[in-house]
């Protein structure tokens, strides 16, 4: 019997089945608005999973660090996003806002009038960032935030989740991974701060345990994941003594908070430094709500690690990204289409929603 395809419970929900659209932004959104084609993207994967996890959404102007990527913030927004709700729940699937804050990953030509590239301290990430204007650009160095600053941020992702959830939203992901603003925080490369947020992994983690309070404040314990990426490098987050140490700290906080689920990213099928499975582990043996895993998934080791207990559910990014019909596709056993990583990024529908599904053979009469 497969555990994949079978109903399930996260918190309150009722799932379809146990696997998950992993969160993928697509830079789709021109103005930051959600709008027809992306209610469309989402609506045709929708069938295949029990959860969708959306693309990173910011709460803040100052987090559009990438062109055309949607916020949660604005009123239009909020409508965009309504669009989408309502396609995913017409067809029986649960939808999660995913809350991602560039932090210091941005450019200014990205960003709207007013907005800046914030972050923990003024140090700059390695590397360079797309813009539509100019093309690649070197990430600049971050205005580093004031206390005034935090204060803001916190207040500007608990106004985002109350908009999630006047949007439709199931509830929201909070993007604690990826060398976005929270990790930026947490990684001692990126935070050099002296006062209460910088130093010890005690403060270190006081800006995404905030975060996470205002949230369930917002919109209580069970409509709030997060997702962390232990050993993860992207976005220039080198290794450092202390990861296993700071992770497991995170795992027991999380875990005192009552959130619903914590989601573990593994980036070593793309090429980035292997994730020790100490550290799922320790996720596992920590927190007390769901573990969703995800990296690299295909069927069999997504049913693997469910019946190993691994994990509660399986996400998967760039199978349902160039599969539509991804869950029909395993059950019968058939090919996938390859991802096309020209259009990930792309605006317009190309690569987006002309992706094929099977198509039936012809019923005799
Ligand atoms: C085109 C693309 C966009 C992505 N965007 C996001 C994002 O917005 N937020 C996030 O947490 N991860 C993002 N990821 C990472 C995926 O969620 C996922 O962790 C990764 O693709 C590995 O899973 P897979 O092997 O199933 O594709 C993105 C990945 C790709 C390929």
């Amino acid at each position: 019997m497969s555990l994949l395809f079978s109903p399930t419970k996260l918190g309150p929900l009722s799932l379809k089945n146990r696997l998950v659209m992993s969160p993928l932004t697509r830079n789709r959104a021109v103005g930051n608005v959600p709008n027809d084609l992306m209610a469309e993207y989402y609506a045709q994967r929708a069938a295949s999973v029990g959860l969708i996890i959306t693309e990173g959404t910011s709460p803040s102007p100052n987090g559009l660090g990438y062109p055309r990527i949607p916020g949660a913030f604005s009123e239009a927004q909020v409508a965009g996003w309504r669009k989408v709700t309502n396609a995913v729940h017409a067809k029986g699937t649960k939808i999660f806002l995913q809350f991602m804050h560039t932090g210091r990953i941005g450019h200014p030509n990205n960003l709207p009038a007013g907005a800046a590239v914030i972050g923990p301290s003024a140090v700059a990430a390695a590397g360079e960032i797309y813009t539509d204007a100019e093309g690649p650009k070197p990430h600049p160095v971050p205005k580093a935030m004031t206390e005034a600053d935090i204060k803001t941020a916190i207040g500007e992702y608990a106004h985002a989740a109350k908009n999630a959830v006047a949007a439709g939203f199931d509830g929201v992901e909070l993007h604690g991974a990826n060398g976005y603003l929270l990790e930026q925080f947490i990684r001692p490369s990126s935070n050099r701060r002296t006062d209460a947020y910088g130093g010890p992994i005690e403060n270190r983690a006081r800006l995404v345990l905030e975060v996470v309070k205002a949230a369930i404040a917002a919109i209580g314990k069970d409509k709030v994941g997060i997702r962390l990426s232990p050993y993860g490098a992207f976005n220039d987050m080198p290794p450092y003594a202390e990861m296993e140490a700071d992770y497991t700290y995170l795992a027991r906080q999380l875990s005192a908070l009552g959130i619903l689920y914590v989601h573990v990213v593994d980036h070593s099928p793309m090429g980035a430094p292997t994730v020790p499975q100490s550290i799922k582990d320790t996720f596992r043996k920590e927190f007390k709500g769901a573990l969703i895993l995800s990296g690299g998934y295909d069927l069999a080791r997504a049913e693997a690690d469910l019946a190993a207990g691994k994990a509660d559910l399986i996400a998967v990014g760039r199978p349902i990204l160039a599969n539509p019909d991804l869950i029909e596709r395993w059950k019968v056993g058939a090919a996938l289409n390859p991802p096309d990583p020209t259009t990930f990024y792309t605006p317009g529908p190309k690569g987006y929603t002309d992706y094929p599904v099977l198509t039936k053979e012809p019923q005799p009469a």
